[in-house]
Formats: C-alpha cells, sequence, structure tokens
C-alpha cells in the first residue's frame, strides 16, 4: 500500500522526535513493500514566523487531501506572550478542528521493563494498560462564549457539549473496550457542574447498547488520585476535553516519562497524530529529547491508517527490546547510571537496528 502522509513537525523538539519517527515508519515499511509518501509542511510559531499564522492556508489544504497527519509538537517561549487565538497552540486546534477527529486515544502503559523508570513503586504500575478515550472538539477549548475582558477584568470560557457530542465519542470508547478488557470509566465533575451531569446520564445510556462492557463513574478528582494508587484497575478511559488533557499527562508518569506516549486521533476526516509531549523548548536542538513517543505514535499510524498491525506490534516491540537492552534517553534514565543513555537520534537508530535484526528473522 501507498501512505501519504502529511507531516507538520512544527516546534521545539518537534522535529527532531519527528524525523526519528519518520524513518523507523519508513523502515517497517519499506520492508514489507509498502510506501510512505511525506510531505512537510509548516505549523504552529514556525508558522507564525514565516507565515504570520499558526496555520497556514497550504498547510490546511495538505492536511484534507492526505491520508493522515502527523504532528510533531508546537508552542515555545518566544510566543507565550500572545492571546490564546493567535498563538502556536491555536493552529494545532484549528487542524484538529478542521480534520474533525472527535476521539483521542492516549494509551498508558507500564511492562516491567518499564515499571523502573516510573517514580511509582513497580508493584502498583507493573501491568497497567490504560487507554485514555479523550473527547478533542468540545468542551471548554472549543466552547462559546470566550473572552478575557481587559476593560472590566474579567474572563470567561464555556465548557459545553452536545448529547450527540457525547454519545459519538462514548461510542467510539466502549466499541474500543468491547477488544480489550471490556471496562469504560468514564470521568466527569457531576457533583458540581450541568455539563457533567448531561455527559454521565449521556454515557449510561450508550452503555446500554453495549451489554457485555462495564461502566463505571469516577469525579475526576478523585479519578486523579486512583490513577496513581490503583492503575491497574482501569481499562478504557473515557472524559471530556480537558479533564483527559489533565490525565493523560498525568499517567505519563505510569510510563516513566511524557515522552513516551503516543496519540491518535480518529472519527473525522483524517486522522491526525501527535505524541503526547509538547515542544520542551528548553531541550530543544540539543539531541536530548526522548523520541520514543513519536516512534509508538507511528505505530499507531500504521495500525489505524495504513491497516498494517503486524507493522505497529514488530516497532512496539523494537521500543520495548530497546529497553530491555538498557537503553534510555535522559529523561527516562533520571541519572540512575546503571542505563545506557542514548541521544535522540542515537535511540532512534537504536529502534531501527533493533527492527532491523527483528524483521530478518520474520
Ligand atoms: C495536548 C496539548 C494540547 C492540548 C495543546 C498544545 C493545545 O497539551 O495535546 O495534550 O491542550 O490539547
Ligand atoms: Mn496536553
Amino acid at each position: 500500500m501507498k501512505l501519504n502522509l502529511l507531516v507538520v513537525a512544527g516546534d521545539g523538539i518537534g522535529p527532531e522526535v519527528t524525523n526519528e519517527a519518520i524513518s523507523v515508519m519508513r523502515l517497517v515499511m519499506s520492508h514489507g513493500g509498502h510506501e510512505l509518501a511525506v510531505t512537510e509542511k509548516r505549523i504552529g510559531g514556525i508558522a507564525i514566523d514565516t507565515d504570520g499564522t499558526p496555520l497556514p492556508a497550504d498547510t490546511l489544504q495538505a492536511a484534507l487531501a492526505s491520508d493522515a497527519v502527523f504532528l510533531g509538537a508546537v508552542g515555545g517561549i518566544k510566543w507565550n506572550a500572545l492571546p490564546p487565538n493567535t498563538r502556536p497552540e491555536a493552529g494545532l486546534l484549528q487542524l484538529r478542528a478542521s480534520l474533525g477527529g472527535f476521539a483521542n486515544l492516549r494509551p498508558a502503559f507500564a511492562s516491567k521493563e518499564l515499571a523502573v523508570n516510573s517514580p511509582l513503586k513497580p508493584d502498583i504500575i507493573d501491568g497497567a494498560d490504560i487507554l485514555f478515550v479523550r473527547e478533542l472538539l468540545g468542551g471548554l477549548y472549543f466552547g462559546a462564549p470566550r473572552e478575557w475582558n481587559k476593560d472590566t477584568g474579567e474572563a470567561w470560557n464555556t465548557m459545553r457539549y452536545t448529547r450527540d457530542e457525547i454519545v459519538r465519542v462514548a461510542r467510539i470508547a466502549f466499541q474500543l473496550a468491547q477488544k480489550r478488557r471490556k471496562k469504560v470509566t468514564s470521568v466527569d465533575k457531576a457533583n458540581v457542574l450541568e455539563v457533567s451531569q448531561l455527559w454521565r446520564a449521556t454515557v449510561t445510556e450508550v452503555a446500554k447498547e453495549f451489554p457485555n462492557v462495564a461502566l463505571e463513574h469516577q469525579l475526576v478528582d478523585s479519578m486523579a488520585m486512583l490513577l496513581m494508587t490503583s492503575p491497574r484497575n482501569y481499562d478504557v478511559v473515557l472524559t471530556e476535553n480537558l479533564f483527559g488533557d489533565i490525565l493523560s499527562d498525568e499517567s505519563a508518569v505510569i510510563t516513566g516519562s511524557l515522552g513516551m506516549l503516543p496519540s491518535a486521533t480518529i472519527g473525522g476526516k483524517v486522522n491526525l497524530y501527535e505524541p503526547i509531549h509538547g515542544s520542551a523548548p528548553d531541550i530543544a536542538g540539543k539531541n536530548i529529547a526522548n523520541p520514543l513517543g513519536a516512534i509508538l505514535t507511528g505505530a499507531l499510524v500504521l495500525r489505524h491508517s495504513a491497516g498494517l498491525e503486524a507493522e505497529a506490534v514488530a516497532i512496539e516491540t523494537a521500543v520495548l527490546k530497546v529497553l530491555e537492552a538498557g537503553f534510555r534517553t535522559a529523561d527516562l534514565a533520571r541519572g540512575n547510571t546503571s542505563f545506557n543513555v542514548l541521544g535522540t537520534t542515537q535511540m532512534g537508530q537504536k529502534v531501527r537496528e533493533t527492527l532491523t535484526s527483528q524483521l530478518a528473522l520474520t
């Protein structure tokens, strides 16, 4: 098969980690006789600097014409003073809205090898395997009215959801749970917010379509704690946009580093793939960023947009093997000298070497 991939590497460490991910994808695809056709466009701060807007029209056009979009990261200190609607992040939000994907899948997992990377105790996290389904196009991120009124010194945002927006993302969560351990935990703040009461009632209704999947509800504050004390209790975690943003970063602690986690956004016209980490301007250009989240995001591209499940698994296996062999980027090693610490490009190379010997065996 041929996959037309639009790459928007963006700012900070985005380009460094994206390079590694693309060359890993290219390696496994060409091994199977598949073609990866990459187009590159600008997004985020770099696009503000060159085009005066965080999402240039030709980037959006290329995104809509592609089979899938791979985003590195957006944002940086240079653009921090800009108001929300002109910042690098606004380009990403506009891209998300235009592509239409409303279900953002964010896996968080800990195997024995990974458990040593986490500041949490191995006996708490070993075997944890959570899939966050974060609603991506509603809630506070997109709700109107929104404003900072400098005259009155007031500001407001709106957490708004329609029943249909909740139904469609809930169905995806239940469908995914059917293929996993058949449990959905829906997270809300129904003891305070009307929008959460609608969320809870709607998810409860959708659950009736999936009698073989267990549903439980948790309040977001207590869920923040439960994810750290008993992460193994959770299978699919369904939540609205902002709660999902926060809880998925929190759950990166289970994996050991934010640099490990991939994401895929499905349900719209074109799927969008992004590692969940940000642009990390403090370490950009130093060849020390962890490319594994981006590389695992590449595996999700192959799984959800190319139908190449075996190739996706090959990448995931290679990443685990590299970790098993004691290789780490600095964020994962955290000063532990028993690891062999690699830079960004060396880690990418290590994954490719491992894949090459793995593929030679098959
Ligand atoms: C994420 C990021 C984005 C978000 C930002 C960069 C707009 O934090 O993908 O989690 O808040 O969704
Ligand atoms: Mn985030």
